[in-house]
């Protein structure tokens, strides 16, 4: 999986990207991911990528020139490049917008199921020109009901849920991991804790050693 990263601040991703899983996964050649700043492609002098809003009303919209731009380039420059195999190139367009569909690892895993490229608009200040998403089909993605401050965040968090559905990137038994870790509470050692005075134990069944009754304790916390 390639993910295409259009932002005005690649830095953001930088750290996040450097470490854990994704790391591994960057270096075992399993995701990879590229950046393209729309301020290196602006025409003006003042490298300007955006603008008040027709129609009046607060802050500032991000034109649309400069991610089409960047948008073709990578659509075109991308699919030039083979794959192993005779795979083909298969590109898919998302603008972080806080109005778009909401966010799900059924998204996720559909996403990557069925694409090789994904490009990810980031928006900042108040939004992206509306002509970027006509032209180019991107479609509109929220990851939850908040605001934040531009669709960096969101971006990274799909690229994360992503990428772990992606083959080989998570280790062997990690495939398991994820109705274990979504269904309950988990411990480690040490088997007492002491905190101010208090001692906290680990729940007797997990120490039984009986699969059985540790997989129906499991159902239920
Ligand atoms: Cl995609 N963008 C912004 N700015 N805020 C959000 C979001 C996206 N998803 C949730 N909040």
């Amino acid at each position: 999986m390639h993910f295409h990263i259009v932002s005005i601040f690649p830095r953001l991703f930088h750290s996040y990207l450097a470490d854990s899983i994704l790391k591994r996964a960057q270096d075992n050649g399993k995701i990879q991911f590229s950046f393209y700043d729309p301020r290196s492609v602006t025409t003006n002098k003042h490298k300007k990528v955006d603008d008040l809003p027709y129609g009046g009303g607060p802050g500032m919209v991000m034109m649309a020139e400069p991610i089409i731009k960047l948008w073709e380039t990578i659509t075109q420059k991308t699919f030039k490049e083979k794959l192993p195999f005779t795979k083909k190139r298969k590109f898919k367009t998302i603008l972080l917008s806080p109005g778009g569909e909401t966010f799900t690892t059924g998204m996720a895993k559909t996403l990557a199921r069925e694409y090789t490229d994904i490009i990810f608009i980031c928006g900042r200040y108040e939004g992206v020109d509306a002509r970027v998403a006509e032209v180019t089909g991107a479609e509109l993605v929220s990851i939850g009901d908040y605001v934040l401050t531009g669709g960096e965040l969101a971006a990274m968090v799909m690229c994360d849920s992503i990428a772990r559905q992606c083959e080989g990137v998570l280790g062997n038994q990690a495939s398991l991991e994820e109705e274990r870790i979504s269904s309950h509470e988990m411990y480690t050692r040490p088997e007492r804790f002491s905190y101010r005075g208090k001692e906290y134990g680990v729940p007797e069944v997990l120490l039984s050693g009986n699969h059985k009754k540790i997989d129906e304790w499991r159902k239920t916390h």
